[in-house]
């Protein structure tokens, strides 16, 4: 038996020796960040994917990110952390209903979230981040834009983008959408002089009366930058914690405690150091064919994205 400090020591020489990349998503825990070799959103990870001079990839996320970072690097054996970590919003809309919505708007630019399968990937046009989202799809042509499947991160992109006319389903995240209207109120009156910074998977009435709507690597950023003493965050409560800890002199406070993404925490530690062992985790493989369909959807997103 190992204490924290010695399985993280271990998992370091381990990942030297057997050449993995260990990436992480910003929702993993602490004790995950920190022997990770990098730490980021989904955009982040992605570019990371595809720049990691290692022959393998532990992706600490869930399994779309796992499945980008295959996409982008099929010679790289890539591993996601935990076989049962997915994002249900990625499941939100089948194949064939996307194909229906394609032919209704036919005139449209069909933009995904990247939070969608490999699959509903070939039939888009580019993937879009949290991050990234806004510049691209100022970038884009088309005067119709058929965004899949998140409308709430859709609708916030469509307030900053006059013009152009958005077509959604009812898809979004359920962790984000479990913050109300009531919690913003409740925030404001309890923390008079806090900032509120939310991520754009919140709904309209969230989003809208924040401080700042951002990716978490956004919200993390404008913590850095901000001379202010006081936050709420909205948005995984993961990131309360890391502000809490890289900032001991500032004070974080959650928008809702109900936001917890159990997906993302279902990675441990000790699924790493099997990972690397070989014993646990999943290896990503897909058919070559569905890999260079996906793949240029993401690719679009880089080149826009920069
Ligand atoms: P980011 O793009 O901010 O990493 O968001 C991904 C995600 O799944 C947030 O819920
Ligand atoms: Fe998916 Fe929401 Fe979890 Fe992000 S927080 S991985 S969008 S379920």
């Amino acid at each position: 038996m190992y204490n924290t400090i010695e399985l993280q020591n271990k998992i370091k020489e381990l990942k030297k020796e057997k050449d993995f990349c260990i990436l992480a998503h910003a929702y993993q825990t602490q004790e995950i960040t920190e022997i990770a070799d990098f730490v980021g959103d989904s955009y982040g990870l992605s570019k990371q994917a595809q720049s990691s001079p290692q022959k393998n990839i532990l992706m600490c996320g869930v399994r779309f990110m796992a499945e980008t970072a295959k996409i982008l690097s099929p010679e790289k054996k890539v591993y996601l952390s935990h076989r049962d970590a997915g994002c249900p919003m990625a499941e939100q809309l089948t194949y064939e209903e996307l194909k229906g919505l394609k032919e209704k708007y036919k005139d449209a630019a069909t933009v995904a979230y990247i939070n969608t399968t490999a699959e509903l990937k070939t039939l888009c046009d580019v993937c879009v981040t949290s991050a990234s989202a806004l510049e691209i799809v100022k970038k884009i042509p088309n005067k119709e834009i058929l965004f899949i499947p998140d409308c709430n991160l859709g609708s916030w992109i469509e307030e900053q983008v006059p013009g152009k006319k958005f077509h959604f389903i009812k898809g979004g995240c359920p962790i984000h959408m479990k913050i109300t209207y009531d919690d913003v109120e409740r925030v404001r009156e309890e923390y008079p002089d806090a900032l509120l910074l939310v991520h754009p998977e919140c709904i309209k009435e969230v989003t809208e009366n924040a401080d700042y709507a951002g990716s978490t690597t956004g919200i993390l950023s404008y913590v850095e930058k901000s001379d202010a003493k006081k936050f709420v965050i909205g948005t995984d409560n993961s990131i309360v914690q890391h502000l809490q800890f890289s900032y001991p002199d500032k004070e974080f406070y959650p928008l809702s405690k109900r936001c917890i993404c159990e997906d993302m925490r279902l990675t441990t530690l000790v699924d790493v150091y099997n990972c690397l062992r070989g014993y646990c985790g999943e290896e990503i493989t897909m058919p070559d064919d569905l890999r260079i369909k996906a793949k240029k959807a993401i690719d679009a997103m880089i080149q826009y994205g920069g």
